[in-house]
């Protein structure tokens, strides 16, 4: 078994985006600068904007959290989208999902400018994603792309198997990896919960991605001998052994698939640092403007 190393890949993709951010401060004058808006105060969304927040200075961009409490209207919240789509001061916006329920993420989603939507959940970036064209591809996807690549993992041709069909990960990635590109070239099944037979699916792929959003949910009768597994799950669960009180799980029960996987990525320290990786990246590209 060897480990797909979140912390090791991110840590030495930062480093060049750091260059690049000084580089483009240096001729510019300016930082890239990265806006997330989070509305309400979910646990976990708190958590991942305070990370992305973190990050975005330490490669040395310029972040704003724009926060509104969990009543605020739709109205509002596209008022603030639209000033910011016209701020030529920012380039990559981000709106923290969940939202809650008066609010429809579709709508807001699609207020945002495609050429900021750094988290590349924009019908157009998604379209031309899909279609092999220069697009900002959703962060955690493109993560997972970033560290298949690090570690040359062979995907030509392979059976890649993604669990399931989330906007954010499961549907995206099942694009990507069957793109004509590398990584890529795989022969992708999109699995979910009204699949039949889901452990027959998941046992033929060479390639798996766990991105179901339930702990431990793979488990080692479900996965090939010598298959690659990439496990998206953050379950959070109450903890009385850490400092932040919570624990995370991932989606796989990783000591027991890990017996017989190839390759397999932890939780804590794998592709939950690759998200802000790909993020990053997005942000640092609007800025420079070489995509749009
Ligand atoms: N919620 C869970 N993952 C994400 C993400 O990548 N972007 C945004 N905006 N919200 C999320």
């Amino acid at each position: 078994m060897n480990i797909l190393d979140g912390k090791l890949v991110s840590a030495k993709i930062k480093e060049d985006i750091k260059k690049e951010a000084a580089a483009f401060t240096a001729q510019s004058g300016r930082k890239p600068h990265l806006v997330a808006i989070l509305v309400g105060n979910d646990g976990g969304s708190e958590t991942y904007v305070a990370s992305k927040m973190r990050n975005c200075e330490l490669v040395g961009f310029e972040s704003t959290n724009v926060r509104y409490n969990v009543d605020v209207s739709e109205e509002e919240l596209i008022a603030k989208i639209k000033e910011i789509n016209k701020d030529p001061n920012i380039d990559g916006l981000i709106v923290q999902l969940p939202l809650p329920k008066h609010i429809d993420p579709e709508k807001i989603t699609e207020t945002i400018d495609y050429r900021k939507d750094v988290d590349g959940f924009h019908p157009i970036n998604l379209g031309r994603m899909q279609r092999n064209l220069p697009c900002f591809m959703p962060a955690t996807p493109y993560g997972i792309m970033l560290m298949l690549e690090y570690y040359n993992i062979d995907t030509e041709g392979k059976k890649a198997v993604v669990v399931g069909r989330s906007n954010i990960v499961g549907g995206p990635m099942s694009i990507l990896l069957a793109r004509n590109s590398h990584p890529g070239n795989c022969t992708v099944t999109l699995t979910h919960s009204r699949t039949v037979n889901l452990k027959d699916e998941v046992l033929a792929g060479d390639i798996v991605i766990a991105a179901i959003g339930r702990k431990h949910f793979v488990t080692a009768d479900m996965v090939k001998e010598g298959a690659v597994v990439v496990d998206v799950g953050i379950n959070r669960e109450e903890s009385k052994e850490t400092k932040s009180g919570f624990k995370l799980y991932g989606d796989v029960d990783f000591d027991e698939v890990s017996k017989k996987s190839s390759w397999i990525t932890p939780v804590p320290g794998g592709v939950g640092l690759m998200t802000i990786v790909g993020l990053l990246k997005n942000t640092l590209e609007a800025a420079k403007g070489t995509i749009y």
